[in-house]
């Protein structure tokens, strides 16, 4: 859909726990190879949380690194969404936790559970604040302890997921070359159970049984979800784009959702894109769902990759089964 929300990003951050988890450590354990696990993914490493460490400790250090760089204090936010399918506690929601421990007032504060698509939602949600004038200063978060749901027994899941979180601030702007040109959302709930957590809801509340039968780890059909990334990801891009009217060649830098290194680059080049302008860091971290676009895009702006009127599009695609789009003029 085409639109024109006169937001900017304020300030970025990011944050991945200190241990890291290689290939050949899951060797040690699991019938799997560092060579299997780099060719079919990309992954080489990825970081998990030290115990104690969860969702709200990832976000609280992302978002103070978002305050500083934007120079602002916590009391001038007024408005924290947080992307994450893995929040500190089932109730209630790691916004509220993350405005007391940041220090905020008594701001509108809620999670938005779009799974890997979460970081998207969030930004558009976040967008839709400013540009009524519900909100003037927006934290929003990608914020995962995804390994806290994967099962590291089954080889399968377990070499795919890590932990992050990203953040930004957003507000709005009187640039009148700034701005989200662009953005879709959707879902399809009738493949709801191609990646899901069966136990610890209220369809199944948590039991001996639920443990037992190992039910609170994400069980994943890995082959469908594939084919629908890659499919979801290319014609997400190319609509997008052609709804604010620029071409794909008009774009500075890609943020894919960081799901394989595989669905990415088939994505990508049937869309005639560089890699070169496509942000990759799951070699690095692995897939940490909603945190992986927001931790991009943090990386992207450290290391100078886009700039002020660079054309971003951001795209992701995840459990639900969700997507989401949006195309910021930074
Ligand atoms: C999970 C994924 C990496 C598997 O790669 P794949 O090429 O599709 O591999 P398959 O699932 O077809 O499995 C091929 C074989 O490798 C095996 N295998 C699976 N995991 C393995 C591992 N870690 N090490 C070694 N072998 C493994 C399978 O058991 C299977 O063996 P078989 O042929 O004897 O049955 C890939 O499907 C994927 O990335 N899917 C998307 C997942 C995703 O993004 N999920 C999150 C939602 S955003």
């Amino acid at each position: 859909m085409k639109m024109k929300w006169a937001v900017e990003i304020a300030g970025t951050g990011a944050y991945v726990p200190e241990r890291v988890v290689t290939n050949e450590d899951f060797t040690k354990r699991l019938d799997t190879s560092d060579e299997w696990i780099v060719q079919r993914t990309g992954i080489r490493e990825r970081r998990i949380v030290a115990p104690g460490e969860g969702t709200l400790a990832l976000s609280v250090n992302a978002s103070r690194q978002a305050l500083a760089e934007a120079g602002l204090q916590p009391e001038e936010i007024d408005l924290i969404v947080i992307a994450t399918a893995t929040p500190e506690h089932p109730l209630p929601s790691t916004a509220c936790e993350l405005q007391a421990a940041l220090g905020c007032g008594w701001i509108p504060s809620f999670d938005i559970a779009a799974a890997c698509a979460g970081y998207v939602y969030a930004m558009v949600s976040a967008a839709q604040f400013l540009d009524c004038g519900m909100a003037t200063k927006a934290l929003i978060l990608g914020a995962e302890t995804l390994t806290s749901i994967t099962d590291m027994e089954d080889r399968g899941t377990a070499i795919l997921f890590g932990d992050a979180a990203g953040a930004a601030i957003l507000q709005p702007t009187d640039d009148p070359n700034k701005g989200i040109l662009a953005a879709r959302l959707g879902a399809d709930g009738a493949r709801a159970k191609a990646v899901w957590v069966p136990g610890g809801g209220s369809a199944e509340p948590a039991s001996i049984k639920t443990v037992n039968e190992r039910l609170h780890y994400m069980k994943m059909k890995g082959r469908a979800i594939y084919k629908f990334a890659v499919n979801m990801m290319h014609s997400l891009v190319r609509d997008t784009a052609e709804d604010a009217g620029v071409s794909l060649d008009d774009l500075a830098y890609v943020i894919p959702h960081q799901s394989n290194l595989r669905i990415i680059e088939s994505a990508v080049s049937r869309l005639g894109i560089p890699m070169d302008k496509v942000a990759i860091n799951i070699d690095r971290y692995g897939n940490t769902s909603a945190a992986s676009v927001a931790l991009a895009f943090h990386e992207a702006r450290e290391t100078g990759r886009i700039k002020s009127g660079d054309l971003v599009m951001f795209v992701a695609f995840g459990a639900g089964l969700t997507w989401g789009s949006a195309l910021l003029r930074i």
